[in-house]
């Protein structure tokens, strides 16, 4: 059988799945059984605020044909729930994910955590993109480079970021020569391709409820953004930065395609939600039959090496 470990900040995940923060990790019932689930890596927690929130009003996610489109708005069990949970002993790694409404949040989740007993990663989450009247810190480049450079002055603990797709070149130039400059651990990309718009025409009404109807688009239609964001940053990042490939995914083609971009370990949001936390276990078996067709044993052997026209 091929081996799918990875390591990952000196954090060794038995496999290279993850879920995508927010799908099937908002409570310890819902951790638990993606930490217990057949081909996992381990779990992301849901994006944690300093306080408990309802989130966004209902409805506030819809299914579309080709992906999903969500404006939750950070419902979560607030920081102390979430860092309880990656604190405590489990058989998988843990990445705890978190979100500041404000810079001033961001910091003290972070002072909090270094001053915890919490050694695994946490991911800080620069992009959501339905917190109404809250931009996405990480489309502000300024502010992204001043709030990291406040981290890294007493922040020492393992610490990624979640990132927005960009769809510009020079954007990617600018933003990996930001990320560069500190000791981040990995980028997760893509969250969500923010403020998308869907209608249904028999009502002739937006399909969620927050926001007129704008909201994050996942799934399948966006697998070129992510597959983009994968390879873009990885010919752009210090090698030391690893990737977590997310967005799109819904087959081992597709995440076959996550790792020939430079994807370390790759995570499922949309097609999660949808198929439960069996899909590991086929997303592992149909990965495994598109490396045996081609000789391949191990992802090594093709991470990171797609080829040019
Ligand atoms: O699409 C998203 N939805 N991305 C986030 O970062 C947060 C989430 C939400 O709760 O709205």
């Amino acid at each position: 059988a091929i081996d799918f470990k990875t390591t990952m900040a000196s954090v060794e995940f038995p496999s290279i799945f993850l879920n995508a923060s927010g799908v099937n990790c908002m409570t310890v019932a819902e951790m638990d059984e993606m930490i217990n689930a057949a081909c996992t890596g381990g779990v992301v927690t849901k994006s944690a605020t300093p306080q408990q929130r309802e989130g966004n009003p209902q409805p506030r996610y819809y299914q579309l044909e080709h992906g999903s489109i969500n404006s939750m708005g950070l419902p979560n069990a607030g920081f102390p729930y979430y860092l309880d949970y990656v604190t405590r002993e489990h058989a998988k790694p843990t990445i705890l994910s978190v979100a500041g409404l404000q810079m001033s949040d961001n910091i003290e989740l972070l002072h909090k955590i270094q001053a915890s007993e919490y050694t695994g990663l946490t991911e800080l989450n620069l992009s959501c993109p339905n917190v109404i009247g809250k931009p996405q810190v990480a489309y502000d480049f300024e502010e992204t480079d001043a709030l990291l450079a406040e981290i890294f002055s007493f922040y020492t603990k393992p610490l990624g970021v979640k990132l927005p797709p960009y769809f510009d070149l020079v954007h990617f130039d600018q933003m990996a020569a930001i990320l560069n400059k500190y000791p981040l651990t990995h980028i997760n990309t893509v969250n969500s391709v923010g403020n998308g718009l869907w209608i249904d025409i028999d009502t002739e009404k937006v399909v969620i409820k927050p926001k007129q109807g704008f909201g994050g688009l996942g799934g399948a239609m966006i697998l070129p953004t992510a597959l983009a964001n994968v390879r873009a940053f990885r010919q752009r990042l210090n090698p030391s930065i690893k990737i977590i490939g997310t967005g799109g995914v819904t087959s081992g083609k597709d995440v076959f395609m996550h790792l020939l971009c430079g994807a370390d370990m790759v995570s499922v949001g949309t097609a999660l939600l949808h198929e439960g936390v069996g899909i590991f276990q086929r997303l592992t078996d149909e990965l495994a039959t598109i490396m045996a067709e081609k000789g391949y044993t191990s992802i090594e052997d093709f991470r990171g090496k797609v080829q040019d026209f």
